[in-house]
């Protein structure tokens, strides 16, 4: 019997500028702008965490992970993208596998294993999935701040990706979180990026 494909979501803190960290990968300003979250508040996290069978994140995004200290995603599984690194640390929890399969390759194995939701985390690595037509669900969460340069959530195109707006919500604090379900169906009347198909005579 073969498994159907593993849900695959986005959840995510972008700078109102659109840059997930600084182009050194470092992101003062969102621990900052937590500093001003409430206590308890998590912005939904914890509740998209219990739903996830698995993260898959780029080696950038794993280095961050590994900077703070405690590791931060418990006995949930974690695979780490990269075509350079060979093996992991040994301090590494074994939760953490390493790979450097595509896109469509990964997704299709863990959903063989029955992982049923994953959060992937990066932004090469989302923008690759995205690519893949691989992303269901986006969620980001808006800061209230420029940053001006760093590494964006999203990049170039070869197609367009629709989207279906799902909700909005403004903290009081100043975040704005929204979230989208990806349109997998193609649009016939569009063209890869630019080129819209002229209307027939
Ligand atoms: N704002 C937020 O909520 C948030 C969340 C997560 C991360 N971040 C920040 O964003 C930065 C990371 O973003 P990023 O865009 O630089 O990258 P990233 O996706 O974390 O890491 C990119 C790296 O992942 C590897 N990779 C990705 N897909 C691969 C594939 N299919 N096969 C093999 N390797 C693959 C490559 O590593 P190799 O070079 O080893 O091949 C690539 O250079 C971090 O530094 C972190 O500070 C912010």
């Amino acid at each position: 019997m073969t498994s159907a494909v593993a849900k695959c979501s986005v959840f995510i803190a972008t700078s109102l500028d659109g840059f997930i960290s600084r182009t050194d990968g470092s992101i003062d300003w969102l621990d900052e702008a937590n500093t001003r979250v409430p206590k308890g508040e998590d912005c939904g996290y914890e509740q998209f965490m219990s739903t996830v069978d698995a993260l898959v994140m780029g080696r950038h995004t794993f280095e961050l992970a590994r900077s703070f200290g405690e590791w931060p995603y418990g006995h949930t599984p974690v695979f780490v993208l990269s075509s350079r690194v060979t093996s992991l640390p040994g301090d590494v929890p074994n939760t953490v596998r390493l790979s450097c399969e595509e896109p469509a390759t990964l997704v299709a194995q863990l959903s063989a294993q029955n992982m049923k939701h994953l959060y992937i985390d990066g932004g090469v690595t989302i923008q690759r999935f995205l690519a893949s037509a691989l992303i269901d669900e986006v969620t980001i969460t808006r800061i209230p701040i420029l940053i001006g340069s760093g590494r964006p959530l999203f990049g170039p195109l070869s197609q367009d990706v629709r989207l279906e707006h799902i909700s909005t919500h403004a903290f009081n604090f100043g975040f704005v979180q929204s979230k989208y379900r990806v349109i997998k169906a193609p649009n016939p009347l569009m063209q890869p990026t630019g080129h819209k198909r002229p209307a027939a005579d």
